[in-house]
């Protein structure tokens, strides 16, 4: 494993960067944790995240209040959005070590759309528990300087109209963010430089 601090980052070629992204960061509470991207030897830990996060937290996310997920329900749907999603997906992941176990504790997810390759969806998840530590705030900030890399100059989003943190993350990047108000939610654009 290669562990990038993130006051030194590594320079690499975008291949070999996308292969070896990891880098140590800690929460405003100063607990240590990784950013790396998700492979599909991921899935259990994705599947875990999923079962783990509580009602507001899907419903922020998926924007309709979706049951809490059994094991099998979230594997589906974690296969569904982030291993095998139709559009080019990448799935950059915080991480803990817990009992010497991984847990994802957040997620920045970015699917590139096949029709036009420099616009993207994008969405974050992180863990109740670990909310309000900064988390959302770095998965962002990475998920941005990825997609750049990627060619991507646009980033979409659809979020809940009272969804407060999400728009202060975003006004924390410090780039061109517009709102639309659209079928009761509110459509995000963030252009990239
Ligand atoms: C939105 C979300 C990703 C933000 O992640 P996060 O790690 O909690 O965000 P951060 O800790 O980086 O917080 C960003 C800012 O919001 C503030 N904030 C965080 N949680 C807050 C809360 N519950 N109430 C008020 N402010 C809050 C933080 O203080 C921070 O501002 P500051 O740096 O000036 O103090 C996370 O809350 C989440 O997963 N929510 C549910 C899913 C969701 O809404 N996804 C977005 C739609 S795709």
């Amino acid at each position: 494993m290669l562990t990038i601090n993130k006051k030194k980052p590594i320079q690499l070629g975008w291949r070999l960067y996308q292969q070896v992204e990891e880098a140590a960061w800690a929460t405003k509470a100063g607990h240590d944790y990784n950013l790396r991207l998700a492979t599909a030897q991921d899935l259990p830990l994705l599947t875990d995240l999923l079962m783990g996060v509580s009602a507001d937290t899907r419903y922020l996310r998926f924007l309709s209040p979706v049951p809490a997920f059994n094991p099998a329900r979230a594997e589906t749907m974690a296969r569904q959005l982030w291993l095998e999603n139709a559009w080019l997906t990448q799935v950059l992941l915080a991480t803990v070590r817990e009992d010497s176990r991984e847990k994802i504790i957040g997620l920045g997810e970015w699917h590139i759309n096949p029709r036009d390759c420099t616009q993207a969806d994008f969405a974050l998840l992180v863990r109740d528990e670990w909310q309000g530590q900064g988390i959302g705030t770095v998965l962002l900030k990475r998920l941005v300087e990825l997609a750049g890399r990627d060619g991507v100059t646009s980033l979409h989003s659809e979020i809940h109209p009272t969804n407060r943190v999400m728009r202060k993350v975003l006004s924390k990047l410090n780039m061109p963010v517009s709102y639309q108000f659209e079928s009761g939610t509110l459509e995000v654009e963030v252009k990239l430089a």
